[in-house]
């Protein structure tokens, strides 16, 4: 990661604690973090460019040159421009872990977290003990943070567990949504070894070593606390959350995120749909979000036997331009034009009744939206050479029972993509709102 200037790392002040030792602490963090905290002026969405200037001076930044505040109302991660890469793990507390246990850990990631988001070292310069490990593994070392976000979700077995007992004396303010949890869905053949998980980490960046040095790190922090029950790497992001981002496309060729919640859709549609409001025992949820993940496999081959017109049909969009197909002549300009779902050629509606954006556009579903944030994933092949690949869909929502569920399900029911998808890995998460200046952990209002 960027050297930072930070001073030799301190003698281990690591603590031990009922046998247990902690490797961080918010002290060294704030020394370490200080430096590239306090460096250049927020920029595009909420991030830093170039570590020295202001959106009005930089002349269009490398992605790689950006930097987003760890601290603030939301979390990173969300409404932040899509960057590149992700990669996302889902962990388990371990069966013998206690509260105080799950303090430390979560103090510990939040220290490692900010100072990597920072784009520095986690735990500062290298220790100058040769006989210890570093505390960070290295492999980002004087790489910039290239625009990393660290998000952190909650999920219901942290609550409690299978058998609905209490684990760390938490679920009287566990969300009902999460108590409620995700609906089964027609057509899915859920894997448990990539569903749900006490706990979800999505790291994204705009250079892939940098989101593996995170959650490399951030599992090593973990280890005698938790372990990673699944983990997912994704590339080219398949949404754009940024009016200013050009529209990328999933691994069916075709535009996604065109009609994507953007950050500057303003605060009113983000509370609307993106951010929650609960009351009661949860309320220190308001101003999260909740994380819908979907790992669905696509039938790349079979795809790639359907005629284009087919495959648009399928869609609703035209595939060189993600223009609806409603517009008379698609073109560049007109990827953004409202979709005419009455368009009609002859007796035959022009964006088909059963195509994707048909079944899942706000317009047919009582107005409910959500922002998605999903990646293209790629796990080699099978024995037959065909690739194990798809989406690994991502959303966040303010309800899920109205802005997801009720969505997805229609999709699962009806939608003409549907026969070329199969949903292989869920979870659903609650996602604390951000860090306030005093925090030393994320979502510390859950244990206030
Ligand atoms: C592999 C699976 C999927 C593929 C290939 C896919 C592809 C696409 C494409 C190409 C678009 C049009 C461009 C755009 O507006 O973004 C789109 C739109 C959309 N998709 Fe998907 N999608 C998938 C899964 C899902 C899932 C699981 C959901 C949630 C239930 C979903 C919800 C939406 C929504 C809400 C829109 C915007 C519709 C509009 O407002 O016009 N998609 N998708």
């Amino acid at each position: 990661m960027a050297d930072t200037g930070t001073p030799p790392d301190q003698p281990d002040e690591a603590k031990a604690t009922g046998g247990k030792t902690r490797g961080f602490s918010r002290r060294r963090l704030v020394a370490g973090a200080g430096a590239a905290g306090m460096l250049g002026i927020a920029g595009f969405g909420g991030g830093t460019i170039g570590h020295h200037l202001g959106r009005a001076e930089a002349a269009p930044a490398a992605t790689t040159d950006l930097t987003y505040p760890f601290r603030g109302e939301r979390q990173q991660g969300i409404t932040t421009p899509a960057q590149d890469n992700m990669y996302i793990a889902a962990y388990t507390v371990n069966g013998d872990a206690d509260l105080q246990d799950l303090r430390w850990m979560l103090e510990d990631w939040t220290s490692a977290a900010e100072q990597m988001c920072a784009g520095e070292l986690i735990g500062g310069e290298p220790s100058t003990n040769k006989d210890m490990p570093p505390k960070d593994t290295g492999e980002a070392w004087n790489y910039p943070a290239a625009g990393l976000t660290i998000t952190f979700g909650f999920g219901k077995t942290l609550f409690e567990d299978s058998s609905g007992k209490d684990r760390f004396g938490l679920k009287a303010k566990m969300p009902r949504i999460l108590a409620e949890g995700m609906p089964k869905f027609a057509n899915e053949k859920l894997r448990a070894e990539t569903t749900d998980g006490d706990l979800v980490v999505q790291a994204c960046s705009n250079d892939p070593q940098v989101c593996v040095h995170a959650i490399r790190n951030l599992t090593r922090i973990a280890f005698g606390t938790a372990a990673i029950k699944w983990g997912q790497i994704g590339y080219g992001r398949t949404s754009s959350t940024s009016t200013d981002q050009e529209t990328p496309r999933n691994l069916f060729g075709f535009k996604d995120g065109t009609a994507n919640i953007k950050s500057q859709d303003g605060s009113g549609v983000l509370d609307e749909h993106v951010w929650a409001h609960e009351s009661g025992a949860a309320d220190w949820m308001t101003g999260g979000t909740y994380l819908l993940a979907r790992k669905i496999h696509m039938y790349l081959e079979i795809w790639d036997r359907v005629g284009l017109g087919e495959q648009e049909e399928i869609i609703g969009r035209d595939k060189r331009y993600g223009a609806p197909l409603s517009v008379d002549a698609p073109s560049a300009d007109k990827e953004f034009d409202a979709i005419d779902f009455h368009a009609k050629t002859g007796n035959k509606p022009k964006v088909p009744g059963n195509s994707h954006v048909a079944v899942v556009a706000p317009e047919n579903n009582g107005g409910h939206r959500m922002l998605r944030r999903g990646y293209n994933y790629t796990d080699g092949n099978d024995s037959l050479g065909r690739l194990d690949a798809g989406l690994f869909f991502i959303a966040f929502a303010r309800d899920p029972r109205e802005g997801f569920y009720p969505i997805l399900k229609k999709m699962t029911e009806t939608d003409a993509l549907t026969e070329y998808l199969q949903h292989v890995g869920s979870g659903l998460y609650a996602v604390p709102p951000g860090l306030r200046d005093s925090d030393t952990m994320i979502g510390q209002r859950l244990f206030e």
